[in-house]
């Protein structure tokens, strides 16, 4: 087949990062950065301070970035935030950022039309009975369906989670992980950070391997099981 500009590849690719830098006050945080998410769930892996959460960031464009970032073949790169999530970006961040004085239903309202509520508590049926719950009464495990559940009411294209298993009881990260593994058989695309790499590898079919701002590693899951071996390898 011939490929011009890798564009032969570009319809199934949602998601691709290319040279992606990242900064901090002037400090190199990604130091060139090449990803590609297809109608798939994928996972990134490594140590603290790898610069995981900063990759999310700069894709979302919350961080001073070089590089490409392309979004259904279309750069956006050079898009604001808001921009970025009407295309179809949704994210679960660290530490969930809901809000907790309002209920479970008036979260998922700001995020999107009530239409799609149903789908949302299909996906945590717990959610529809603690609708009316104020978000900050909750355990961590139903915050943790609530800020997932708030991404799927955006109607996204890719969503992007960043560690959502950390801090929960064994039981609800089997919860969280199946949910996660029905976003990904909507058609959902998902790039997933985790510590946890039994649950990674529940859900994404391939993986990157991140330290120190490179990856260093990447392929299928099959390939990468002994992971930490490579976290020191720069
Ligand atoms: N707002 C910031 N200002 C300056 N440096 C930052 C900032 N946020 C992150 N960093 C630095 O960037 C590096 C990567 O941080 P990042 O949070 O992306 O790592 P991570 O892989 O998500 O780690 P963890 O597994 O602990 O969540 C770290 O050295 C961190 O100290
Ligand atoms: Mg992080």
């Amino acid at each position: 087949m011939v490929e011009l500009h890798g564009k032969t590849e570009s319809r199934n690719t949602v998601l691709e990062v290319r040279n992606l830098r990242a900064y901090y006050d002037g400090s190199e945080i990604l130091r060139g950065i090449n990803l590609k998410v297809g109608k798939e769930a994928v996972a990134i892996l490594g140590p603290n301070g790898a610069g995981k959460t900063t990759l999310i960031k700069a894709i979302c464009g919350l961080v001073k970035t070089r590089g490409e970032i392309y979004f259904f073949g279309e750069p956006i790169h050079g898009l604001k935030t808001h921009e970025r999530i009407r295309r179809g970006i949704a994210v679960c961040p660290e530490g969930r950022r809901l809000f907790p004085n309002l209920s479970v239903e008036d979260n998922l309202l700001l995020a999107g039309d009530e239409d799609r509520l149903e789908l949302a508590y299909d996906l945590f049926p717990k959610l529809r009975d603690r609708r009316n719950q104020t978000v900050k009464t909750m355990s961590g495990g139903e915050q943790q369906m609530v800020a997932i559940a708030r991404a799927l009411m955006q109607n996204p294209k890719l969503l992007m989670l960043d560690e959502p298993s950390t801090g929960l009881a064994p039981i609800v990260v089997k919860t969280i992980g199946e949910a996660i593994a029905r976003i990904r058989d909507m058609g959902i695309s998902v790039l997933i950070i985790e510590q946890n790499i039994h649950l990674a590898f529940s859900i994404a079919s391939r993986a990157y391997v991140l330290v120190k701002g490179e990856i260093v590693k990447s392929g299928k899951v099959e390939e990468i099981r002994d992971i930490e071996k490579h976290y020191f390898e720069l």
